[in-house]
């Protein structure tokens, strides 16, 4: 595909205006650039990051996502100024239902279901529905000097979209509701201590850090890891009948799409071989 960039160049991948995508053994680093504004979600930026999901999702030089910011800052949130005033001065519903839909098509639901591992780097700023994308990736780092804020309530709304419902699916109520009620800020610290991350780090380890387990990711077998997260997020929604069944259909199916037959080998070199613990490492199948 090949498309007009903001400065007359013809380009052949989807990114390049507002966000940008860099290749590093295995790990895309996908960064949204948009610094001057914070890194604010505009529509632009919201259509942008849908063709680049659907682009990366296809690249073999993509085994995992890293999502990240340009500048001193994760994500703004929503850009109050083109996603809020100037979607309202059109006065157009079939508007409005436009931009929301290109926003929760990437923000969650391509990215909550993206068929390989994401991870949030949260380098600075998170606001209002930066909460979103941070949720819907797998994995979350972040600087533990991050500022993290609900800061809806601070200019006059309610979290909209699926901020408060993404927070409820990570932080205890007391927590979010504090937060989503008073717009109090949190660093990255107490990110991690209220499970809103998986760990925070000082700002020179971030990035490393966050490649590590990038990089251990991009090594493993994808097909499996798939299954694996998928099976964790829709089976929550079960009740445990329904999801035992699931669950066994999501191995199954899992032994039926995986060429490397890493079970079969994984056995082997496990019981008959005794070369391998699996406790202990992931299986590796070029063994
Ligand atoms: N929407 C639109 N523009 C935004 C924005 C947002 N969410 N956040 C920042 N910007 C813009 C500012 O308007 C400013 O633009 P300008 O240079 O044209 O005036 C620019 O980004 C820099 O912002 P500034 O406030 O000067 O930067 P700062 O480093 O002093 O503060 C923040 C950073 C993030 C604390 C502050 O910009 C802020 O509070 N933003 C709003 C966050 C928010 O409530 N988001 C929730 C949206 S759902």
């Amino acid at each position: 595909m090949s498309t007009v960039a903001g400065n007359g160049r013809v380009r052949t991948e989807p990114w390049g205006d507002t966000v940008l995508v860099e290749f590093d053994e295995g790990i895309a680093w996908v960064t949204l650039n948009r610094p001057d504004k914070r890194n604010a979600m505009n529509p632009a930026l919201n259509d942008e990051m849908v063709r680049v999901l659907d682009h990366l999702e296809g690249d073999d030089r993509c085994r995992v996502l890293v999502l990240t910011g340009a500048g001193e800052s994760f994500s703004a949130g929503m850009d109050l100024k083109e996603y809020f005033r100037e979607v309202d001065a059109t006065g157009s519903t079939a508007v409005q239902i436009r931009v929301r839909r290109a926003s929760a098509e990437w923000q969650w639901k391509r990215l909550a279901n993206w068929s390989k591992p994401t991870i949030a780097m949260v380098n600075g700023w998170c606001f209002g529905g930066a909460f979103t994308p941070l949720v819907a990736c797998d994995l979350a780092f972040a600087d533990e000097a991050a500022q993290f804020g609900l800061s809806e309530v601070n200019w006059g709304i309610p979290p909209g979209g699926v901020v408060s419902r993404a927070l409820a699916a990570t932080v205890p109520q007391r927590d979010a509701l504090f937060h989503i009620m008073t717009g109090e800020p949190f660093d990255g610290r107490r990110a991690a201590q209220m499970r809103l991350v998986n760990e925070a780090l000082p700002a020179a380890r971030l990035r490393e850090r966050t490649r590590e387990v990038a990089l251990k990711l991009a090594s493993m077998n994808q097909v499996i890891l798939h299954a694996a997260k998928t099976g964790y997020k829709i089976a929550q929604e079960m009740p445990w009948e329904q999801a035992e069944d699931y669950l066994y259909a999501k191995l199954d199916q899992s032994q039926f799409a995986d060429k490397a037959g890493a079970r079969a080998k994984g056995l082997t070199q496990f019981l008959d071989d005794k070369t391998y613990r699996p406790g202990l490492s992931a299986f590796d199948p070029e063994k």
